[in-house]
């Protein structure tokens, strides 16, 4: 190990899959780097929603994929590069980085130091802090993955961001103006229609009380051209009843309950395109993401942070509402 000046870290891990009491805080060897790997001195990793199914064995059982025990969580993460592998020429020690660990056997952010692709890690952009960073790989590559490749967005067309306030959502919604669409933001509760207006949504609505259908009516009289949906059941039924015919939508993989419309029929609502995706993490899609974030003013949002110690009270903590996202802060 070239520049690694401790050999040990402070982490949370699982020994094996299961419920939050399998969470504990470890002491553990820090990962070695491989050639194409940086390592990277972790200021705060982003708790996800899909955190808890990590923990539980979901992804692995999923992917089909050898677990590595004790794991370290934490798919999402930003700090300071620490050192790097022979072949890695675009980063160096030093660099404030972002970036996705997607169940690597070398463990994943919630540790002191974690080691991931440098393919899968960018630098932060000037106006953002590390620990606002620390939030936005994921679900950042997701939000511009939905709108960008998958919707093809356009300027000048209509677009329905449901869950809006949420971790995606709420980056949606910048990058989605930042791209020149019209926004009609579906966030959650009175707090997050206060959040979404102050990013720039052309209008505003609270999805568990508002008629979805009316105010989409009301926004794009003959039918919305997309929708990006971050949440199934009624509200998403809605939402794609409220495209025109030919419209888009697409939701990331593991959104659950959102239905299929009847692609043949003629009314309002179907006759629409509906698609799932996954982000992928690569140099192409974090310099364009890097690059809209860049052209202004931009928030990511943390809700609440928490100390590595208490990662347990954060996965307790997905359960309740809240905008954004939450992390645990290690500096
Ligand atoms: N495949 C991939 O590449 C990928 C990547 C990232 C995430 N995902 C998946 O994408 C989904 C969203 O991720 P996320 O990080 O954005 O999660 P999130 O922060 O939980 O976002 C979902 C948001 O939807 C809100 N919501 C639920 N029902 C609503 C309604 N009727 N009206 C308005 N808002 C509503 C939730 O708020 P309340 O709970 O307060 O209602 C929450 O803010 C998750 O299922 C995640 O697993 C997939």
């Amino acid at each position: 190990m070239k520049n690694k000046s401790h050999q040990t870290m402070r982490a949370v891990a699982i020994d094996e899959f299961g419920g939050i009491e399998k969470m504990k805080p470890r002491e553990l060897p820090v990962p070695d780097v491989a050639a194409d790997e940086i390592l990277i001195r972790v200021d705060t990793a982003g708790v996800a929603v899909w955190d808890p199914f990590e923990r539980e064995g979901g992804f692995a059982k999923e992917f089909g994929m050898q677990p590595h025990f004790p794991h370290v969580l934490g798919w999402d993460g930003a700090g300071t590069v620490e050192e790097v592998g022979d072949d890695v020429h675009n980063l160096k020690r030093g660099d404030r980085v972002y970036g996705i660990n997607f169940l690597g056997p070398k463990g994943g952010f919630y540790a002191e130091y974690t080691v991931i692709k440098a393919s899968n890690a960018a630098m932060i952009p000037p106006a953002l802090s590390t620990r606002d960073a620390g939030v936005l790989a994921t679900d950042g590559i997701t939000a511009l993955d939905g709108l960008d490749k998958t919707l093809e967005l356009k300027a000048g067309e209509s677009i329905l961001i449901l869950g809006a306030s949420g971790g995606i959502g709420h980056l949606a919604v910048q990058l989605a103006k930042r791209m020149k669409a019209r926004v009609l933001a579906v966030a959650s509760g009175r707090d997050g229609v206060e959040f979404v207006k102050r990013l720039g949504a052309d209008k505003v609505i609270d999805g568990h009380r508002d008629d979805i259908l009316k105010a989409a009516y009301e926004f794009a009289p003959k039918g919305l051209d997309a929708a990006l949906l971050m949440a199934g059941g009624k509200a998403a039924e809605q939402a794609l009843k409220a495209l025109r015919k030919g419209g888009r939508a697409a939701y990331p993989e593991g959104v659950p309950d959102v239905p299929v419309p009847d692609a043949s029929a003629s009314k309002p609502g179907d006759g629409v395109k509906v698609v799932s995706y996954s982000g992928e993490p690569n140099p192409k899609t974090f310099a364009r993401l890097n690059e809209l974030i860049d052209a202004g003013p931009f928030e990511v949002h943390i809700a609440r942070t928490f100390k590595l110690e208490d990662a347990a009270q954060a996965h307790q903590a997905l359960n309740d509402h809240y905008l954004g996202k939450l992390a645990l802060v290690l500096s």
